[in-house]
């Protein structure tokens, strides 16, 4: 049976909260969370959930890389639905870069978030499988956003320029062009 789940929206203080690591990964209801989160995402059109955005204080995150955002350096791959546990990050660059972020939990918006362009994560399949990758451009932002659904992180709060949050609406009335996407547009 297929379980939509509710989304917690900013101002919910589980998206404030640090969550819990997971005991046991291979447990039968981190699968089972695990599972509804795969439901969920892609039906309210999520790329990523984090736990704590479905009222679960526990350090679980599902994430898919669509080919459509991928910003055509070689680590940034695409990537099928794919659930991590206890997911850890490490910087592999000294500068950060803007890219554009929404969030399920922020309904409506886009900002410019400074990222990490190339990290080193690593985390628990449910299966129990190690991951351990290093990943450049919307891969490692994505996971980046989603990592710091866990610290109580949204991603309003890692902007540095407000000016660039703005309404989708409106966004797509007035685009505005960042750097990245520049670059990337110049290397189609
Ligand atoms: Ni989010």
């Amino acid at each position: 049976m297929m379980s939509i789940l509710n989304i917690a929206r900013m101002g919910h203080p589980i998206l404030r909260a640090v969550a819990e690591p997971v005991a046991d990964p291979t447990a039968p209801e981190i699968r089972r969370l695990v599972a509804d989160m795969l439901d969920t995402a892609p039906e309210v059109g999520g790329t990523g959930l984090a736990a704590p955005q479905v009222h679960v204080g526990q350090r679980v995150v599902v994430f898919t890389v669509g080919p459509e955002r991928l910003t055509g350096r070689p680590l940034d791959q695409p990537q099928d639905w794919l659930a991590l546990i206890n997911p850890t990050i490490e910087p592999l660059t000294d500068e950060q870069e803007l890219g554009w972020e929404g969030c399920l939990s922020v309904p409506g918006l886009r900002g410019a978030v400074p990222r990490w362009p190339t990290i080193r994560y690593r985390g628990l399949t449910p299966a129990g499988q190690i991951i351990d990758r290093v990943v450049e451009g919307f891969h490692a932002r994505v996971v980046q956003h989603e990592c710091d659904h866990l610290d109580g992180v949204l991603y309003p709060q890692r902007m540095t320029d407000l000016r660039l949050l703005l309404f989708n609406e409106e966004a797509a009335r007035f685009p505005i062009e960042l750097p990245a996407d520049r670059e990337r547009k110049a290397a189609e």
